[in-house]
């Protein structure tokens, strides 16, 4: 009994969970919902479609054929087929103008089931659909069965029109027609491209798309109702190519959604939480790939949704597998462990941009990765494809014209509920444009041109611009992408390169502060034409930087290549480097909360360099001085000139000459030679022993076993005294959970052997957790400053004679970054603190 009431409770809470935590559910600004040709509202699970009627105003028409048959001939199944039993037949060219209230992706649904009305035999209709802007089909037609079809388009105008033009002769007609606004992060403007070794495919936001097949693997059919957008989702048993090498899974409960995860809006539980294993019951050590087929109408390109949640494995890091579209990779040596902040069931999902396809048919495959060769096996959870629209904007191979937007009327539908409802949209969709908006476009292959290509930093016009290369190609705007600033605006930015406006000088050259003829404030690099860092590295920082765009990586805006100059330009930031507010500058000392967040961000973009992208991405060059901070002490990594593309498919290292910074070297990496990411983590622990004890990491002039810093605080740590050495403007504030977390932490990325460090995702999820502690400390009240007995003791002074006894900083920083998409799941922190509180 007992245990019945337990359940409930069990239950209970995590309904509660469930709707508090996840199902902030996305209420659609634009919502028209018509059931065309019926007379009152139509029901459809737990949405209601209004009679044709209440669409009249929308509709413009020469005629008025309200059609109806009876329910008992349609094949339909599910709720949608008392939508079918009515319809609207049109035999000239018809529209309907729907207002949009927020402009972006809608969907369009159209349902058609053709029956004979009077003398209208829908069977034989034969008619084109379209947008202002888009072909939806042309010269179509339904033979028997109930279609519906499924559309998302970036509504860019105040109305939406819809128009159903017949074919020669025939007639036209529809049975229902849905829009509805989609939610703005559904499709990003981003994917990866299939064709081009998965580098980055720009533009998604802008297409139309058109929903081919949406399957949820290893499950059921999922309705519109258990969809949040409602969506249907089909299973996928009969476009397996072999059903018995593929095996069903299924485990709803273990689907995790986390904060930065794929959310319920990309897809439901009833899809994460099912899927399709490599059946390997008869050998566990067999290799074979599973394989789907899907028709696919050839001439277009698709967008390949794969969608992922790990209810598999026991551990992490225990799968990894490989998928293919059209046998070329779409994900290679995947570890969703990994991806996932280290968490097992946490939803992802990848969209991979197809090539123009010439075949009618499209292969989805999976199959083990060579990584993990004792226990071979893949999975896949849901797939959608979606077609996207040809370089005329259509989507079908025909050629009917776009609609016309001229005589649209009734524009007051929906404008009060639109105005309140779209201001606070606004607000929403402008914060994620902005962080959609920051993942730009990878700037196409630098080619040798002596084009002179204008640059204006007044607004984003000038980002996105085609030029025209010499040799008379155009480059879309979509594959390329331009910083190239005349020497002349550099010039005038600097001053002429004012000498007094240097602020810094590297082995590079120099740094010179700017201003943009528009204020934007930047910072200028000069290449030094005789410098020990060549023109390769201007190219590779080039490279990397118009890659990588995360905002806890230094911004690039610019370069300049005139008259054999090297220069770069990047945003400024305001406070400078991490290690000039750690000592020597006379900055006012940071707080630990600060330094902490300051090691978070640059832990952050380091993660994303090292898994943000197909392939890894080393720095190579990781030191207090290449973290810099903006105004409001966010720190952004820098100075790529030295990254290296991490290890692929066969290489488990990048060969190459020792480079890097002194005193932050890697050991094993000078030993062998041999980099991995482990050597970036080996830096940035060097960089938390700095931050903590606010000292250069060699001092020659400190006797012989303090000069480096790596080994003096791991020799304290190791006997557990790390306190004694830390910076004594930190004496007494950091708590001591925190301080023990942050040294095993650093401790850790120091390890001798690349293999025994961690991941920079495990050292943001520690560092995460040790602010945490440090946070958990003023929230019980028991302030560090106050309740000394809890903290660290005073510190002997002769060990920390080399610091600079500034005192302790009153700012408080409030701009922490937990909204930070590649960030940790905070529900994780905090379980794991409840965890280590409740000990
Ligand atoms: C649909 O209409 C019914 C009445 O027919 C009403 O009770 C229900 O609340 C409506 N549902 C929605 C989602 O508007
Ligand atoms: C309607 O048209 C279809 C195809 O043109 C034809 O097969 C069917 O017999 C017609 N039905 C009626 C009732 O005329
Ligand atoms: C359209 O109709 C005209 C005459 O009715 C006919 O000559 C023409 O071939 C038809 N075109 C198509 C594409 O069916
Ligand atoms: C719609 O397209 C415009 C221009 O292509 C783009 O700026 C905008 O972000 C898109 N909106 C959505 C919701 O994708
Ligand atoms: C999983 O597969 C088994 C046998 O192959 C089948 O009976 C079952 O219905 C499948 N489950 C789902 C949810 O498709
Ligand atoms: C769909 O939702 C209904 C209740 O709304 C539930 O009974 C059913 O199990 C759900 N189906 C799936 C596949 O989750
Ligand atoms: C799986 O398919 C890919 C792409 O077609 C192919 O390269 C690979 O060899 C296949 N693996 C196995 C084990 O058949
Ligand atoms: C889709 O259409 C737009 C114009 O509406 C065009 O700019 C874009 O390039 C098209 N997409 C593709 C893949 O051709
Ligand atoms: C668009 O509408 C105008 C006026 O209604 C008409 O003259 C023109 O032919 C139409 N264009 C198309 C492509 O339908």
């Amino acid at each position: 009994m007992g245990c019945r009431k337990l359940c409930l409770f069990f239950c209970a809470l995590s309904i509660f969970c469930f709707h508090v935590c996840f199902s902030a559910n996305f209420v659609p600004v634009d919502n028209y919902l018509i059931d065309c040709g019926s007379s009152s509202v139509t029901v459809v699970g737990n949405r209601n479609f209004s009679a044709d009627s209440s669409s009249k105003k929308l509709l413009s028409t020469q005629q008025d054929v309200l059609a109806s048959t009876s329910l008992k001939s349609i094949t339909s199944s599910g709720d949608s087929t008392t939508l079918y039993q009515t319809a609207r037949v049109f035999t000239g060219s018809s529209k309907y103008t729907f207002p949009i209230n927020q402009k972006g992706r809608h969907w369009i649904r159209l349902y058609f089931y053709p029956f004979t009305y009077q003398n209208h035999n829908m069977s034989s209709a034969k008619f084109s659909v379209a947008t202002q802007n888009n072909v939806l089909v042309s010269d179509f037609s339904v033979q028997k069965d109930p279609v519906m079809k499924e559309y998302s388009l970036n509504v860019s105008s105040n109305s939406l029109v819809i128009a159903f033009t017949p074919s020669n002769g025939s007639i036209a007609f529809v049975n229902a027609i849905e829009v509805v606004s989609v939610p703005v992060e559904l499709i990003a403007d981003v994917g990866l491209s299939l064709s081009n070794g998965l580098s980055s495919y720009s533009g998604l936001a802008g297409q139309a798309l058109e929903t081919v097949w949406r399957v949820n693997m290893g499950g059921p059919d999922v309705s519109p109702d258990n969809d949040t957008l409602s969506r249907t989702w089909v299973p996928d048993l009969n476009f397996l190519k072999e059903k018995n090498l593929a095996s069903n899974f299924s485990k709803v409960g273990g689907v995790q959604y986390a904060s930065g995860s794929a959310t319920q809006n990309d897809a439901p539980v009833a899809v994460y939480g099912t899927g399709q294993e490599m059946n390997s019951q008869s050998d566990p050590r067999l290799n074979f790939n599973v394989t789907w087929e899907f028709q696919v109408e050839p001439g277009f390109q698709y967008l390949v949704r794969l969608h992922f949640c790990d209810l598999v494995s026991q551990g992490l890091n225990e799968l990894y597998f490989n998928v293919y579209v059209d046998s070329l990779y779409a994900a290679k040596d995947l570890d969703l462990s990994t991806l996932n902040q280290n968490a097992l069931g946490v939803p992802y999902y990848r969209d991979v941009v197809t090539a123009l396809t010439s075949s009618n048919s499209l292969r989805v495959s999976m199959g083990p990765s060579s990584i993990n060769k004792d226990y071979p096996n893949a999975i896949l959870n849901g797939l959608e494809i979606m077609k996207m629209n040809n370089s005329v904007g259509s989507l079908s191979a025909g050629t009917a014209a776009v609609a016309n937007n001229s005589g649209s009327n009734s524009k007051n539908v929906g404008v009060i509920v639109g105005a309140v409802l779209g201001a606070v949209c606004a607000v929403v969709l402008a914060g994620l444009l902005f962080v959609l908006c920051r993942r730009r476009r990878r700037m196409a292959r630098r080619r040798q041109s002596k084009s002179w290509i204008p640059f204006s930093i007044n607004g984003t016009a000038s980002h996105t611009m085609g030029s025209k290369y010499s040799n008379g190609t155009t480059i879309s705007a979509a594959s390329n992408f331009e910083y190239r600033v005349p020497l002349a605006a550099v010039q005038e930015a600097t001053n002429n390169f004012d000498e007094s406006w240097v602020i810094g000088i590297g082995g590079f050259g120099k740094v010179y502060k700017g201003e943009l003829s528009d204020g934007t404030k930047v910072a200028v690099k000069r290449g030094n034409p005789r410098s020990q860092q060549g023109i390769a590295e201007f190219r590779t920082e080039i490279e990397m930087l118009s890659q990588f765009r995360h905002r806890h990586l230094v911004s690039l805006i610019g370069y300049c290549d005139e008259r054999n100059e090297m220069i770069l330009i990047y945003e400024y930031m305001e406070k400078g480097t991490l290690k000039g507010h750690l000592y020597g500058s006379g900055f006012p000392t940071l707080s630990w909360k600060e330094r902490l967040e300051i090691c978070i961000g640059a832990a952050r973009g380091l993660h994303y360099l090292h898994t943000g992208y197909a392939k890894a991405v080393i720095h190579r060059d990781v030191k207090s001085a290449n973290i810099l901070l903006d105004e409001n002490l966010m720190a952004k990594v820098a100075d790529f000139g030295l990254s290296k593309t991490g290890p692929e498919l066969d290489q488990t290292h990048v060969s190459t000459a020792v480079k890097g910074s002194f005193g932050y070297l890697d050991p094993e990496y000078f030993r062998r030679q041999q980099l991995t990411e482990k050597s970036d983590v080996y830096s940035f622990g060097v960089v938390l022993f700095e931050v903590l004890c606010a000292r250069p990491v060699i001092d020659p002039s400190l006797p012989r076993e303090m000069v480096n810093l790596a080994e003096w605080a791991m020799k304290w740590q190791k006997k557990g005294q790390l306190e004694e050495i830390i910076d004594p403007a930190l004496a007494n504030k950091i708590r001591p959970e925190s301080l023990r977390k942050f040294g095993e932490t650093a401790e850790k990325c120091l390890a001798d052997f690349g293999v025994d460090r961690p991941s920079m995702g495990d050292v943001l999820w520690n560092l995460e957790y040790a602010l945490q502690l440090q946070e958990a400390a003023a929230a019980e009240g028991s302030d560090p400053q106050e309740n000394s007995t809890n903290m660290i003791g005073e510190l002997s002074p002769q060990v920390n004679n080399f610091n600079n006894d500034a005192s302790a900083s009153a700012i408080n920083f409030e701009g922490t970054s937990v909204d930070d998409l590649s960030g940790v799941s905070m529900s994780r922190v905090f379980s794991q603190l409840v965890k280590s509180e409740g000990r």
